[in-house]
């Protein structure tokens, strides 16, 4: 699906972004419909194979978050995105990302579970979310695959999905299209600094000057911003997620379907994902017994029906994870010219449109807009964090 063709190494830009996840190929995309110039981006793999690929899709904003705060807003605020983006992707591109607006079902069995979705239930109808509280028995007439076991849920009917590998595809198409130079099997080894400003990239096949350059590189961004940043607690560091893929044919829900454990995600083509494990394990992208066994039995809890489903495929992926568990947006404080789009954790599908915004504004404007403030780097250089 990804037919994006590789080109010619270039010596200048008016922008670098490191990285070629949904994140960095949003900033590509935004920076090039704000027609910024020459915009290179240089991947170390392929275009979106690591964790954009392995991702759910969930655009959980609500299932993820756990409290009124200024990351729920992020989140709110680039889910409202998804509608306009899906729509000018298939207009530019032709291609579909499958944005899903069945909505999220968000089960509770235990007595525990059923503190959490009250308190969950309480703080997010106060916040003036939608969100509507079901029997266990109105969340099967829902969704007639949830287990007899289920007491009750709540349905977020604005947390939506997308199909993510289409999404890559289709914002790597819209920015080739564009004009972005988009290479592939380029690992920047180093950024170029001098006198407190970027001055562009060191790859092994040879450097790129240019007077912006934007970390965007996922898990893999951290021993380039360790050395150029002094503050150690701000380092990306993966955490893997295993997922496990059926074939349900016809399928056996509409809504992704959460527990406090796990979660089922359908797709349109009769795929059922189901995941994940939350895996300090370094680099290492193995699937492990350990691993399916976790996703399964949450799985099996959601829906015992799952039991008669062939597993096609399993996988895992390496979440970017700040130590605040929250993204790092914007501007470096040491250099001129450098900028983070790093550190999206569990929800790198939902935050790349509204990552793309703010950060492109920042590049181009020098301003920083309220909603990205709290996840700058200034919180780290506050607080201390050292
Ligand atoms: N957002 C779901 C996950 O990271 O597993």
């Amino acid at each position: 699906m990804l037919n994006v063709e590789e080109q010619k190494f270039v010596e200048t830009a008016d922008a670098v972004i490191v990285g070629g996840g949904v994140v960095g190929l949003s900033l590509a995309r935004k920076l090039a419909l704000s027609s910024f110039g020459r915009i290179v981006l240089l991947e170390r793999g392929q275009l979106g194979a690591e964790a954009s690929h392995a991702a759910g899709g969930m655009l959980a904003a609500q299932a993820e978050c756990d409290r009124p705060d200024p990351f729920l807003e992020l989140a709110c605020a680039s889910r409202e995105l998804y509608p306009a983006l899906s729509l000018a992707l298939l207009e530019e591109t032709g291609i579909n990302i499958e944005l899903d607006q069945t909505g999220t079902l968000y089960l509770s069995f235990t007595e525990e579970d059923e503190r959490e979705t009250t308190h969950r239930y309480n703080w997010q109808s106060g916040a003036g979310l939608p969100v509507e509280r079901l029997t266990g028995d109105e969340a099967r007439r829902l969704e007639p695959c949830v287990s007899e076991r289920a007491a009750s849920a709540l349905r977020f009917p604005l947390d939506w999905q997308v199909e993510n590998r289409r999404l890559v595809a289709a914002l790597a198409t819209s920015a080739a299209k564009l004009g972005v130079h988009l290479l592939m099997g380029r690992e920047v080894e180093a950024i170029l600094i001098e006198r407190g400003r970027v001055e562009g990239v060191q790859t092994a096949r040879g450097k790129v000057f240019a007077p912006v350059v934007i970390v965007a590189g996922g898990a893999w961004a951290s021993q380039l911003m360790a050395e150029v940043e002094s503050a150690p607690a701000v380092r990306v560091e993966p955490v893997r997620g295993q997922m496990l893929c059926f074939d349900s044919r016809p399928s056996l829900a509409r809504h992704v379907i959460y527990s406090p454990r796990g979660y089922l995600v359908p797709r349109l083509d009769g795929r059922l994902l189901a995941g994940s494990t939350t895996e300090r394990a370094g680099f290492d992208k193995r699937v492990t017994a350990a691993g399916i066994h976790n996703i399964l039995s949450n799985a099996l809890e959601i829906s015992p029906a799952l039991a008669n489903l062939p597993l096609v495929d399993a996988w895992s992926g390496l979440r970017p994870k700040v130590v605040d568990d929250l993204p790092l947006l914007g501007a470096s404080a040491q250099t001129r010219g450098l900028f983070y789009a790093v550190g999206h954790y569990r929800n790198g599908i939902l935050l790349a449109p509204v990552t793309a915004e703010l950060v492109a504004e920042e590049v181009m404007t020098g301003a920083a807009r309220p909603l990205m403030k709290p996840f700058t780097i200034e919180r780290f250089l506050q607080a201390g964090v050292r």
